[in-house]
């Protein structure tokens, strides 16, 4: 059996011809059929590994897709299965209450016992004729509670105001998360709303406070100031701002806002009164909320026996109420943790939050999704494209084996030629054999051969001139083809950048959510006062003394003068600037907080343009928050006739000098206008200072002042000798070329600007290419089709333009004949001659 596919093999001849039958032409015939053979093996070889290896991008939608198949799709994506996986949703907006909800838990204060009006009155009918002490005594707190609750009561409104807010606030995407991206973005989104929240919450109690502070309002606690009554022949009753002993060392409301006393109970002995017992963790100070956040909970635990001593030494069994949980697992706050720390946290134990990326899924309201995919040929399209091709490929095999084995032949015989004529013999061989070419052997078998051969000529011209045809417009063709670079550095994809237009290239970043804080350095210079002497410690001190040894029982008359107003007005000036750098401060976190979230990579400039708009933004609207709650506690102390304990804008009055008489307040005038109307009355101070204005609160004085004469040294040194105080160091006066301010600009003015002079932006892009971290970079670019390319597309041609021509050839010449004996019979001649061009 071997022996026969051996001789088979032997005698095969797939070039048999009827013409040639010599047995030289035979061998010749035969040798061809073996390198034919040869060479078809190794094309379909090298044909089959090409198609099997070749990967093709193919674009794909699928319309109206189910959840669980854009997850499978998602999923592929994270595999690098698939890329540029895009789906549009219908819905471009969605709110976020659809897809992110809050369950905030509060500290279990807000819901105990000890905010409840039981406690509260208690707390307050506890109180034992303890007047000599001035309200210091724990049963005088009932007023904290009341405020705690409150607090609370402010925290829960807010939150739930916040998250009405938020629930209403859109998020805006014409294309799909996928679930990563949008875990992502959830987890921003509410990271920065609580610390929008807890902020803006936090800065309007510490506005309160330092507005209630810098301008000593009484407070109904008793606790910042004290009446006196001068024991002068007319008897002139006077407040005066109060101070607080604590272990034997005494702090002063005026210049110490956490001035503070340990809470306790007192017992009078005639007019001494001696401490009874401490409440453990409680203070008293100048304020209630004040007393309230520096004070912890400790002694409310059920694991302390504070609360039961306090029962026992009041003699009072209504204090007993629930206590406080003190279980580990009961607050995320420590037992001796104080109020403030809750309080920062707006009382929240935990927020709660849950997404759900179904329901964003849901609202968005997929239309459809695209994505490429690069997949090699299947075994089915390998074969059909390699069938397709086998037919051109055959026919150019068999020409080229022709060529070689007359070459091969040839060069076998060489040594018995002679070097010179070898070349024409070659030719002559060629010549002879493409003259003998005949392709229509059996097609025009009714034909002379000659007349084969001319057919055959003319169908070699015909397939020539069109496979040349196709071949160039295949080479000239553009199509599109997508280069990848992987882990491309900044500077390759700087120099890709300047190679390509940007739109061509995509990276796709390994990072999609990158926070400002990384790239972005935000600073800001604040109006030069704000970090100069005149708002300094040891500055304000000095002023302190000076206001400090002034005879109180003229207040009335030192709110008029420098020396009785200067401390309070610089301090509120050194409370402003540090409040506004908080806020400052607070903004910048919150705006370097937000994040740039991008599944692919922004270019410089468009990186550079979305962070100036955003940038521009938070800068406009960051006072307004301030502002507004600024222009409102003004409003609310003045409307509230709410009196300053410098008697700056009230002042006390008797009528009559007896027992028991009424004291009577008394709005100041200044330039007659009266502070009982207008919280904004001012005048020059005693002696006068450029720019420098008394008023009705020190807050209110200081907004109106403007800063003129610190840019002045003759003005400053004034001051200073007017003040009489001892210098460490001589006073820098203020340079006007450092602001943007005007001289006399209002501080009122400057306030409204929150004292900021410029802010300094500086955006790395390389720090940003170093979070974003490209994966890869894929560059899709137009360019010719490549030679191979070229030359597979036309041997695909080929099989079926010889199949064509060989049909239409035939036909062509008849007609030819035909149309050249009918119509002119003189013109056969020229037929015969344009057919002699082919002979
Ligand atoms: C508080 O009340 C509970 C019952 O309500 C009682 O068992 C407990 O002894 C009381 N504590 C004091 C100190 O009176
Ligand atoms: C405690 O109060 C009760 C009445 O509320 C009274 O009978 C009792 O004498 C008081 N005890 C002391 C020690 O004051
Ligand atoms: C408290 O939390 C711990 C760990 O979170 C847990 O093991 C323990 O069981 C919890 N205790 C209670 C009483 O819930
Ligand atoms: C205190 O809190 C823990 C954990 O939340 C709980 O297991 C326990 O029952 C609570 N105790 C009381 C007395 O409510
Ligand atoms: C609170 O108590 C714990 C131990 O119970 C102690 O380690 C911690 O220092 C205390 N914190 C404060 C602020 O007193
Ligand atoms: C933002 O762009 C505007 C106009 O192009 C420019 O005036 C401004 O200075 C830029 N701001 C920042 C912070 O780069
Ligand atoms: C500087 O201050 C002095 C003293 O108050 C004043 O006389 C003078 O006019 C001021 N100069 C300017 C330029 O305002
Ligand atoms: C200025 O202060 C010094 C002490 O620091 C004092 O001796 C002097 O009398 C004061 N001068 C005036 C005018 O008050
Ligand atoms: C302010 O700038 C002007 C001109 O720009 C200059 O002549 C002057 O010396 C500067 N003043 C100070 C205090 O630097
Ligand atoms: C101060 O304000 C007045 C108008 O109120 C203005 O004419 C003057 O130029 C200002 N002076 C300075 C130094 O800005
Ligand atoms: C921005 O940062 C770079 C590098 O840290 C520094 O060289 C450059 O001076 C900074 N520019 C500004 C305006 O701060």
């Amino acid at each position: 059996m071997a022996l026969t596919i051996w001789h088979l093999l032997i005698y095969l001849n797939l070039f048999k011809s009827s013409a040639e039958q010599a047995q030289t032409q035979i061998t010749y015939q035969r040798w061809s059929t073996r390198g034919y053979l040869l060479l078809l093996v190794l094309a379909f070889s090298i044909l089959i590994i090409y198609n099997l290896f070749i990967a093709e991008m193919r674009s794909i939608e699928v319309n109206n897709p189910s959840f669980t198949t854009v997850k499978q799709l998602q999923s592929q994506s994270i595999n690098g299965l698939i890329t540029s996986l895009q789906c549009s949703c219908s819905k471009v907006s969605i709110s976020y209450g659809n897809f992110i909800q809050f369950q905030p838990s509060f500290h279990q204060v807000c819901s105990s016992d000890f905010i409840s009006t039981n406690w509260i009155d208690a707390v307050t009918n506890s109180v034992t004729g303890n007047d000599g002490i001035f309200g210091l005594d724990f049963a005088n707190n009932g007023p904290l509670f009341q405020l705690l609750s409150s607090l609370c009561e402010l925290s829960n409104n807010t939150v739930v105001n916040s998250l009405k807010k938020f629930q209403e606030t859109q998020l805006v995407n014409a294309q799909l998360l996928t679930e990563d991206l949008f875990d992502i973005q959830v987890l921003s989104i509410i990271n920065q709303f609580i610390l929008q929240t807890t902020n803006k919450f936090l800065r309007f109690l510490q506005l309160y406070s330092n507005i209630t502070f810098v301008n000593q309002l009484l407070s109904g606690e008793f606790k910042n100031f004290l009446i006196k009554v001068s024991n002068a022949s007319i008897p002139v009753p006077v407040i005066t701002v109060r101070s607080l002993n604590s272990n034997n060392a005494t702090c002063l409301c005026a210049n110490d806002i956490y001035c503070k006393t340990p809470s306790a109970i007192y017992r009078l002995n005639g007019p001494i009164a001696t401490v009874l017992y401490y409440v453990v963790g409680f203070y008293a100070a100048c304020f209630p909320i004040q007393a309230l956040r520096m004070s912890t909970l400790e002694c409310f635990y059920d694991n302390q026996h504070c609360l039961n001593d306090m029962i026992r030494i009041y003699n009072n069994s209504n204090l007993n109420v629930t206590r406080l949980n003190s279980s580990y697992n009961a607050s995320r706050f420590p037992i001796n943790s104080t109020i403030s720390n809750s309080l920062e946290q707006l009382f929240i134990e935990s927020w709660n939050p849950t997404s759900i990326y179904l329901s964003y899924f849901t609202q968005c309201q997929l239309s459809y999704c695209t994505y490429q995919i690069s997949q090699p040929y299947s075994v089915t399209e390998t074969i059909t494209r390699i069938v397709a091709l086998t037919g051109g490929l055959t026919i150019s095999l068999r020409i080229i084996a022709l060529v070689i084995a007359a070459l091969v032949i040839h060069l076998l015989q060489r040594h018995q030629i002679e070097q010179s004529i070898e070349l024409v013999t070659f030719s002559r061989k060629i010549y002879v054999w493409a003259k003998k070419l005949n392709v229509f052997d059996t097609v025009m078998n009714n034909k002379t051969i000659e007349e084969q051969r001319r057919g055959t000529r003319v169908y070699l011209v015909l397939l020539s001139i069109t496979l040349l045809i196709f071949g160039l417009n295949n080479l000239l063709i553009y199509s599109s083809f997508i280069t990848v670079i992987y882990n491309p550095s900044l500077e390759e994809y700087e120099q890709l950048q300047q190679q390509y237009s940007i739109d061509a290239i995509n990276c796709p970043c390994f990072h999609f959510s990158i926070p400002y804080s990384s790239f972005i350095e935000l600073e800001f210079d604040l109006h030069q006062v704000c970090g100069s002497e005149f708002v300094s410690d040891w500055y304000i001190k000095e002023l302190f003394q000076i206001y400090n040894q002034l005879n109180y029982f003229h207040a009335k008359w030192n709110a008029f003068t420098l020396q009785g107003t200067c401390f309070t007005q610089f301090q509120t000036l050194a409370v402003l600037c540090s409040h506004v750098k908080d806020i400052i401060n607070d903004g910048r976190q919150q705006f370097l907080a937000s994040s740039v979230i991008s599944a692919n990579i922004i270019d410089n400039s468009a990186l550079n343009t979305q962070i100036n708009t955003s940038l521009m933004k938070f800068q406009s609207t960051l006072p307004n928050v301030f502002l507004n709650t600024f222009h409102l506690l003004r409003g609310m102390i003045q409307s509230n006739g709410m009196v300053s304990s410098y008697s700056t804008n009230w002042y006390l009055q008797m009528k009559d000098v007896v027992q028991y008489a009424t004291v009577y307040f008394h709005p100041q005038f200044y330039n007659n206008c009266n502070c009982a109307t207008s919280s904004t009355c001012t005048q020059s101070s005693t002696p006068f200072i450029l720019g420098y204005f008394v008023g009705c609160t020190p807050l209110e004085s200081l907004l109106q002042s403007t800063f003129e004469c610190f840019y002045n040294q003759s003005c400053v040194d004034l001051l200073v000798t007017y003040l009489n105080i001892s210098l460490p160091s001589s006073i820098v006066t203020l340079n006007k070329n450092e602001t943007r301010f005007s001289m006399n600009d209002t501080i009122e003015s400057i306030v409204e600007e929150i004292f900021i002079e410029r802010w300094l932006s500086n955006i790395s892009y390389a720090k940003f290419f170093e979070q974003c971290k490209p994966v890869a970079c894929y560059i899709t670019v137009t360019h010719r089709n490549s030679f191979l390319f070229a030359v597979t597309t036309v041997l695909g041609l080929q099989g079926g333009l010889v199949t064509f021509f060989k049909l239409v050839v035939p036909w062509l010449l008849l007609s030819v004949e035909k149309l050249a004996q009918r119509f002119m019979p003189r013109t056969q001649s020229r037929v015969h001659t344009t057919m002699a061009v082919f002979t």
